[in-house]
């Protein structure tokens, strides 16, 4: 039998910018919920995902951070993380590098060991179960600031072995990346991977510290950027990788519509971006839906988006073997 065409949605890729938190579907959600004796002000499943209408990233949070709060067993998290994996790898996805907030599990009396066993308990046994290679990063709360993120850090440095990467999320605006100068530093000096959210909703400013004060090795979302120039030079040269969320952005209201995303100008500049789903239960879809969607909204053929799934291979934190074998992936599937 002929090899099927690969369709966007299918096509092998990389996952880099998911929230593990985010990918929490409603009908989880009131399952969690009442396996956990917790009330929820919502009517039910259909109630609480009407109340997706975003006004802009905060607007987001708040509901997210509600949600999560279902989250409280291990086994909750791994329940949360084996529905991600089935779910994205039926998009393509064959390694995923999950972002997770500690603190926002912590700060409600949740242990760190607890979330890390649960997350464990899944992603263990996904390569065998999905098809999935995967890697965890702990994001910092950037809007609980520097001091709460040094002593997180204390804390993840006694699970180190468990996780890849350190990250920066959570409301932007007011809170830039040369804040955390010293925690990232200390990341570093661990031998962790640096990633930061910056120029999502905040300013192309935030995207140049990301880099010159906290030294990251991939920017998540760098939208803002567009508005700089020379920012955008420096982006392509080093071949900073950027993980673009095109859904996300038109659904926090970062872009007016996806036909107006800035997505085709850093491609055609010689930027390195990755197309990602970012909390693909509130905006819509996995990644491979934005694959779609930037197909149809955008005039991305076939081989650009080859490109791009190419380019999450690159940008992943992955040894040179494994690299080699996704990209074989890429080139074939
Ligand atoms: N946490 C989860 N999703 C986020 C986003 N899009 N921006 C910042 N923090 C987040
Ligand atoms: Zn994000």
């Amino acid at each position: 039998m002929a090899p099927e065409t690969p369709t966007p949605s299918t096509l092998p890729k990389a996952e880099l910018h998911v929230h593990i938190e985010g990918a929490l579907e409603p009908e989880l959600t009131f399952d969690r919920a009442r396996r956990n004796g917790i009330a929820l002000p919502y009517a039910g499943v259909e109630d609480l995902r009407g109340r997706y209408d975003f006004s802009d990233l905060q607007s987001f949070l708040d509901l997210y951070y509600t949600g999560m709060n279902v989250l409280r067993q291990a086994e909750d998290f791994t329940a949360l993380a084996d529905d991600y994996l089935a779910r994205a790898a039926r998009q393509g996805v064959r390694h995923a590098e999950i972002f997770f907030d500690p603190q926002a599990h912590t700060t409600r009396g949740v242990s760190l060991g607890t979330v890390l066993d649960g997350l464990e308990a899944s992603l263990s046994s996904s390569r065998e179960r999905f098809g999935v290679s995967t890697g965890l990063i702990a994001c910092f709360l950037r809007d609980r600031g520097p001091e709460e993120a040094e002593r997180m850090l204390d804390e993840l440095l006694e699970h180190s072995h468990r996780i890849i990467g350190v990250g920066l999320d959570s409301a932007e605006l007011g809170h830039p990346p040369a804040d955390f100068a010293n925690v990232f530093a200390r990341a570093r000096e661990a031998g962790l991977h640096l990633v930061a959210h910056a120029g999502e909703e905040g300013p192309a400013e935030y995207v140049w510290q990301a880099l010159d004060v906290l030294g990251v090795e991939r920017v998540d979302h760098g939208i803002r950027a567009i508005d700089d120039e020379e920012l955008v030079k420096r982006l392509a040269r080093d071949r900073m990788p950027l993980t673009v969320c095109p859904l996300s952005n038109v659904r926090l209201r970062c872009v007016d519509t996806l036909s107006q995303h800035c997505l085709p100008r850093l491609v055609d500049a010689g930027v390195r971006t990755t197309i990602n789903s970012d909390d693909p239960s509130y905006f819509g879809g996995h990644v491979g839906d934005n694959f779609e969607a930037i197909e149809h909204e955008l005039g991305f053929g076939v081989p650009e988006l080859r490109e791009l799934a190419l380019n999450s291979v690159e940008a992943a934190f992955l040894s040179e073997s494994e690299r080699d074998r996704l990209r074989g992936e890429v080139h074939s599937g």
